[in-house]
């Protein structure tokens, strides 16, 4: 299959960038260059969130069914050849899978990662944090939906506060970049909103706050509600002066400065979905199934390719083709899915 390949130079802009004899960046049809991988390491966690599973849990895949650590690390090589300059690992809660610490080691050593991300529920990070800083982890989010201990238990419904804040700590002493994700939920932590966002009062730190979506492993939507422009109405109303900063491009958060305030304030429309002409994202979950989108039922079975002898060439072709078949934005996405959607973030890759 020709390969529909633009190749032009940007190796100034970017930090460690190799030279590549073939470097091939990759377009969808609608222009929208691919530049951010979105890596889940596993299917695992170890809080059970109930905006993201049920109580019991969700069937987690058998280990052998999901990608080793050579493959997550040859795979990452291979989209770097592409455009990939970012790459967030996530889960399930990537710190829970075995020896995460030596594959990070590893993986911050590919040359052409000018950003390397976590998202994390902070359970079991804090004493590691100084480790990533050396190894040149980027940046962290951190899940965290309200700063009461109790209501901390109900929404994960573990026992795990402590410890989550003791990794907000450590990431700000470490001086990575920290966001929080408040995941807002009527009913449950609407009064949370504005409590979390004074941590920005003092601290070098994102609040972002994301409107709930049905990845929950029911399809559950009963609770959504509370939207992008509700979230904004309340921090308004209950602020100094907001100051809206220029919408980075490849990014979901419409961020907000405070008269007064350390940190910043950012609102995801995840459900409303209002930033996808600017998506240059995929997503490659725990079992190498590539997504264009969230709300698309995959793409490529990479898993498969990185198994059966194929080159990396023909995988390069492969992604190509699968991102060719990205959708205008996610409305569309869904709507084109046989099945409503029922699955949990845990495994789609946050
Ligand atoms: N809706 C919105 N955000 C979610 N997350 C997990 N499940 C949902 C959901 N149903 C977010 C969490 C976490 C990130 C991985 O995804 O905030 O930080
Ligand atoms: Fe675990 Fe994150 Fe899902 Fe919570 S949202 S259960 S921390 S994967």
């Amino acid at each position: 299959m020709q390969c529909k390949t633009i190749c032009f130079c940007t190796t100034a802009i970017v930090k460690r960038l190799p030279i590549f004899a073939n470097m091939d960046k990759i377009l969808d049809s609608f222009g929208r260059p691919l530049q951010y991988l979105r890596l889940a390491v596993t299917d695992r966690c170890n809080l059970r969130c109930f905006y993201c599973m049920p109580a019991e849990g969700i069937d987690y895949v058998p280990r052998q069914e999901l990608l080793s650590y050579e493959e997550m690390l040859r795979l990452t090589r291979i989209f770097v050849q592409l455009g990939v300059t970012k790459i967030r690992l996530t889960g399930g809660e990537p710190f829970v899978r075995h020896n995460f610490y030596g594959f990070l080691k590893r993986l911050t050593k590919i040359e052409g990662l000018d950003k390397i991300a976590i998202t994390t529920n902070g359970s079991v990070a804090s004493k590691h944090i100084p480790f990533l800083k050396e190894i040149g982890i980027t940046s962290i989010n951190l899940s965290l939906d309200t700063l009461n201990k109790e209501k901390f238990a109900e929404i994960t419904r573990r026992d795990f506060f402590d410890q989550a804040m003791a990794t907000y700590h450590s990431v700000l002493d470490a001086g990575i970049k920290l966001s929080v994700n408040m995941v807002v939920m009527e009913g449950r932590n609407i009064e949370d909103i504005i409590p979390m966002a004074m941590l920005t009062k003092n601290d070098a730190v994102t609040v972002r706050y994301i409107e709930e979506m049905p990845f929950n492993g029911k399809g559950a939507r009963n609770t959504i509600g509370y939207n992008h422009r509700k979230i904004l109405e309340t921090l308004e109303s209950n602020l100094p002066v907001l100051f809206p900063l220029t919408f980075e491009h490849g990014t979901t958060a419409q961020e907000y400065s405070i008269d007064g305030h350390k940190g910043r304030v950012g609102i995801i429309a995840a459900w409303s979905r209002t930033f996808c002409s600017s998506c240059n994202r995929i997503r490659v979950t725990a079992t190498g199934q590539m997504k264009n989108c969230l709300y698309d039922n995959g793409v490529l079975n990479i898993k498969r390719m990185l198994t059966d002898g194929s080159s990396d060439k023909m995988i390069c072709e492969a992604i190509k083709a699968g991102y060719s078949k990205k959708y205008k934005n996610g409305i569309e996405a869904e709507a084109k899915q046989a099945n409503p959607i029922s699955e949990s973030m845990s495994s789609i890759g946050g």
